[in-house]
């Protein structure tokens, strides 16, 4: 990452059960700074994407520097209202009417991803914005303008489902909508986003001039060491001067890259044309993003394959093949028993586990890393696993 240290480098890790979670809640405050500093200077309202982090122990804090949070649906817009508080924004790629009618309830603005979608819940929508005339509705524009590389991470890859490209808004009345919300950029700086505004500025000008708000969506990955943040906060300005809108900005990643691990166990130790290590955690349960993305995660005082003396190939305990986190080396040879601590494990991590194959989920823990006061949040067992199913 960066010239700064990593405190969990000094973090006691046979204090917490394995596999674990650990979050550092100094290393969430400093990112909620920075993005609280974004707010304040650029006008922007920035919301937490509940998709990436939603440890809701940490809700409190999070409410403390940001407006509020951005749900993908029902579930989370929930846990938006109830735990964290502020603005609660919900888009989805389409909405069930049971799910909408909801929302409805308790959401502050309801993006549509589709014209379709927009005029089909007409009679819903007129009913819920009579009872609350503070919800705002919007669509989810595309403007075709990839930034990506990673086809499953690009919104605006071809025959996307995601936004509504120009070519939908021929025809179409507006009347009732007070926003445009577009998403596409992923774990990106600021020139990125610079050449979206622009492709977006090109297409939708027009339309742009007639709303009140604007979401720039995610992936601004405003929080990592090298991000400009004064240039976000400058375009963020020129732009809401420009259109006369409010800016929102939709961060998951940012709001806690750099802030957690993942605590894991070495099981067993075996060979086939390899050392092979099998762990208490697993790529497929709990860390799926490194087979998805796919990337590589790193783990403390390891190194690539062959840097250092002793090299293996880290798996889980499913019965899935492909079920590897990646090889490593270290400078020993690994023991049973053995603690391995994967770093920057807060996003897209807690939110996605699994119990295939009735594999436990991490335990989750906050630490601080100033006063070492550890809380163990969440333990998980059969019942979580049986409840699940039926
Ligand atoms: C609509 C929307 N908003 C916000 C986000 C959060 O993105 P990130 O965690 O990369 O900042 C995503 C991520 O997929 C998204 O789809």
């Amino acid at each position: 990452m960066s010239d700064r240290r990593n405190p969990f480098e000094d973090f006691d890790v046979s204090r917490v059960p394995s596999p674990c979670f650990v979050v550092d809640e100094v290393a969430v405050e400093r990112n909620l700074k920075i993005l609280n500093r974004v707010q304040k200077e650029s006008g922007a309202k920035v919301l937490a994407a509940l998709k990436a982090f939603s440890m809701w122990n940490l809700a409190p804090r999070v409410s403390k520097y940001l407006s509020g949070t951005c749900a993908s649906g029902l579930h989370e817009a929930r846990l938006g209202r109830e735990e964290y508080g502020g603005e609660v924004h919900v888009f989805s790629a389409a909405y069930t009417e049971t799910d909408l009618r909801e929302i409805l309830e308790i959401a502050d603005h309801v993006v549509f991803n589709s014209f379709g979608q927009w005029q089909r819940f007409q009679p819903l929508l007129k009913a819920a914005k009579e009872v609350r005339p503070q919800l705002q509705f919007g669509l989810r524009i595309n403007p075709q303008h990839s930034e990506g590389d990673v086809a499953i991470y690009d919104p605006c890859a071809p025959c996307s489902r995601l936004g509504i490209p120009l070519s939908q808004f021929e025809g179409q009345s507006l009347a009732g909508i007070t926003g445009l919300h577009f998403h596409t950029l992923c774990e990106q700086g600021v020139e990125p986003l610079k050449r979206t505004l622009a492709a977006v500025e090109a297409q939708f000008g027009d339309v742009l001039h007639k709303m009140q708000w604007v979401n720039f969506g995610g992936g601004h990955h405003i929080t990592r060491p090298d991000y400009h943040v004064d240039e976000l906060i400058e375009r963020v300005k020129t732009f809401s001067e420009k259109y006369n809108v409010q800016v929102f900005l939709e961060p998951g990643e940012a709001v806690a890259i750099h802030t957690g691990v993942l605590v894991s166990e070495v099981l067993d130790l075996t060979w086939n044309d390899m050392n092979l290590a099998i762990l208490d955690t697993s790529a497929t349960c709990h860390m799926p993003d490194t087979l998805e993305m796919p990337y590589r995660a790193d783990i403390l005082g390891a190194g690539l394959p062959e840097q250092y003396s002793h090299t293996y190939r880290l798996g889980g305990m499913t019965c899935l093949a492909g079920d590897v986190i990646g090889d490593y080396s270290f400078n020993q040879p690994l023991k049973v028993g053995e603690r391995l601590v994967f770093d920057d494990m807060s996003h897209y991590t807690m939110v996605k586990t699994t119990t295939f194959n009735g594999i436990n989920l991490p335990a989750i823990a906050t630490w601080n890393s100033e006063t070492d006061e550890l809380r163990l949040v969440k333990q998980f067992g059969y019942d979580d696993f049986k409840s699940r199913l039926s």
